[in-house]
């Protein structure tokens, strides 16, 4: 099956974030700084031509770390539930990681579920602080990637 990674609207990405990770929440209530920001990227997944799955990551601080030039924060990381388990979620990050390597950033950081945190590790990214809950999705971790 044939899987594209290309750049999706701000709106396409805060609708799948909204409905998956923050469905809580308003959908403009899931925006971060970076999502607002021209550099901030917003990925999705197509399968064979649908819209699957999409990840964003943009300019902003990490708030455990000194400041440090370059900081990109991911956000949205969301497969439709009857598309996950088949590395569409791996191939959003690996092209999120390549993004940055490309454009010369000097830092990426999330804070995933901690479940997911294995996910990241793979790629590289290790944790900092204590894992931490936001109700109602419980425990987060933050996960940082220097370049
Ligand atoms: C997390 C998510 C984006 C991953 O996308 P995916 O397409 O399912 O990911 P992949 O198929 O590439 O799987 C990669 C790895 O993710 C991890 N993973 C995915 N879902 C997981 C879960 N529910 N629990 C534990 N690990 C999980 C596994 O380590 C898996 O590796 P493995 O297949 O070798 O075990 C997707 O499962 C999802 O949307 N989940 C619900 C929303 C969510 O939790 N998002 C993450 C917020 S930080």
């Amino acid at each position: 099956m044939e899987l594209e990674i290309r750049s999706i609207s701000l709106d396409e990405a805060i609708a799948i974030r909204h409905q998956f990770l923050k469905p809580h929440l308003p959908p403009d209530e899931t925006l971060s700084p970076g999502d607002l920001d021209p550099e901030g990227v917003h990925l999705g997944a197509f399968l064979e031509g649908t819209f699957v799955g999409a990840m964003s990551a943009g300019p902003e601080q990490c708030p455990l770390l000194e400041v440090v030039r370059g900081s990109w924060r991911l956000r949205g990381f969301a497969v439709y539930p009857q598309h996950r388990a088949k590395g569409i979620g791996t191939r959003l990050l690996e092209e999120i990681i390549a993004s940055a390597s490309a454009s010369s950033r000097n830092l990426l950081w999330g804070t995933p579920r901690l479940r997911i945190v294995d996910l990241y590790r793979r790629f590289g990214f290790e944790t900092i602080g204590e894992p931490f809950e936001i109700e109602p999705s419980g425990l987060h971790q933050t996960v940082v990637r220097r370049f």
